[in-house]
C-alpha cells in the first residue's frame, strides 16, 4: 500500500466545510426519492469514509432511519468518525470496518460480503485514487444487488488560479506557468495509490461508464470548490503546498521552478489576489428499472 492512500485528519477537517457547500443538492433529493421505497432502516456503506465527513453531510439530509458502515484502512480516522456523529432526528446506527479496499482486486468475494443487504454505496473524495478494475468490479457488484451509488467530490483533474490584481501580460505568463504545473500534477495523480494505477481525474467518467454498462441511470454534476482568502486561507495554502510537493516529486529536476511558482502564488493568495477553483464531480446512479417505473 503506498503512502498516497493515507490522509491527515487535519486536511480532511480543513476541506469538510468546503466540501459541504460544494456538493450538488438535487442529487440528494433524487436519492431520497429512491430510498423512500426501501425497507427501514436503510443500509449505507461508505467506502474510504475517513473521519466521517460524508456521513455528517449526508445522514441528516436523508431524513429516515439509517444504518451506516464506515469502511477505511485508517483506524485513527475511523475513531474520529465514531467520536463525531451527526444529529439526524432519526435513528442512526454507525459501525466501522477497518479493511483495505485493495483486497477486492485479488478476491472479489470480499466486496460481495461488504455489500450484503446494502441499499446505498457511497464515497466522497475518494475516486481519483482508484483503478479501472476497481471501478468495474464495484459497478458489477452493486448491480447484482440493485443498490444506489452516490460518489461525491471526485476531483476531475482541473484547477485554476484566477489572478485579480495582475496586468494582462503578467496574467498570461502566470496562466502558462499554472498550465505547466497542472500537467505534471495530473501525471503525478495517475500513479499507484494502493488500488492499482490510479484513474485520477478520469475516474468520474470511468465510474459513470461502468455503471451505465451495468444497467444504471447515471447523473454526473459539477461540484467545484471556489476558494477565496481570507475565508479559505488555510485550505488554499494546503492546496498550493500539495501541488508543489506533487510536481516536485514528479519533476525532480525542476525543483527550483516549482519552488519559485509556489512562493509567488502563496504570496498572491495571502494578499487576497487569487481565487482558487478546483474541479470536482458528484455522481448519482440509480437502477434504470426503478427510473422507468417512476417516470
Ligand atoms: C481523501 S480521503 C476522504 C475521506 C472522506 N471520505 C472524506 O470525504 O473526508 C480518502 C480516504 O480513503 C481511504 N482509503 C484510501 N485507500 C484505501 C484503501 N485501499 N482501503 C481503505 N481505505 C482507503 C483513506 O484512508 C482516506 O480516509
Amino acid at each position: 500500500m503506498s503512502d498516497g492512500s493515507y490522509f491527515a485528519a487535519d486536511w480532511l477537517a480543513l476541506r469538510e466545510p468546503v466540501d459541504a457547500r460544494s456538493r450538488v443538492d438535487h442529487l440528494n433529493q433524487a436519492l431520497c426519492a429512491w430510498l423512500a421505497d426501501r425497507r427501514r432502516p436503510v443500509t449505507v456503506l461508505d467506502l474510504g469514509a475517513g473521519s466521517g465527513s460524508n456521513l455528517r453531510y449526508l445522514a441528516p439530509r436523508l431524513s429516515l432511519p439509517q444504518q451506516w458502515t464506515l469502511l477505511d484502512h485508517d483506524a485513527d480516522l475511523l475513531e474520529r468518525a465514531r467520536d463525531a456523529l451527526p444529529p439526524t432526528g432519526e435513528p442512526l446506527e454507525v459501525m466501522t470496518r477497518l479493511d483495505d479496499m485493495g483486497r477486492w482486486s485479488q478476491a472479489p468475494q470480499v466486496l460481495d460480503a461488504w455489500l450484503d443487504g446494502v441499499d446505498l454505496v457511497t464515497a466522497s473524495a475518494l475516486l481519483d485514487l482508484v483503478s479501472q478494475s476497481w471501478v468495474e468490479t464495484l459497478a458489477a457488484a452493486v448491480a447484482t444487488r440493485q443498490a444506489a451509488v452516490l460518489i461525491a467530490l471526485s476531483v476531475d483533474g482541473d484547477w485554476w488560479l484566477e489572478t485579480t490584481a495582475a496586468q494582462p501580460e503578467e496574467a498570461a505568463r502566470r496562466r502558462r506557468e499554472d498550465q505547466w504545473m497542472r500537467r505534471h500534477y495530473r501525471a503525478h495523480q495517475a500513479s499507484d495509490k494502493g488500488a492499482g494505477t490510479a484513474l485520477g481525474g478520469q475516474a468520474p467518467e470511468a465510474m459513470a461508464t461502468a455503471l451505465r454498462a451495468n444497467g444504471y441511470r447515471v447523473e454526473v454534476a459539477e461540484s467545484p470548490w471556489r476558494l477565496e482568502a481570507p475565508r479559505d486561507l488555510a485550505l488554499g495554502e494546503a492546496l498550493l503546498e500539495g501541488w508543489r510537493d506533487a510536481v516536485s516529486e514528479q519533476e525532480p529536476h525542476a525543483m527550483e521552478t516549482v519552488r519559485h511558482w509556489h512562493a509567488a502564488r502563496r504570496a498572491s493568495w495571502q494578499r487576497g489576489e487569487l481565487v482558487i477553483r478546483v474541479g470536482h464531480r458528484d455522481l448519482l446512479a440509480l437502477p434504470a428499472t426503478w427510473g422507468a417505473a417512476h417516470g
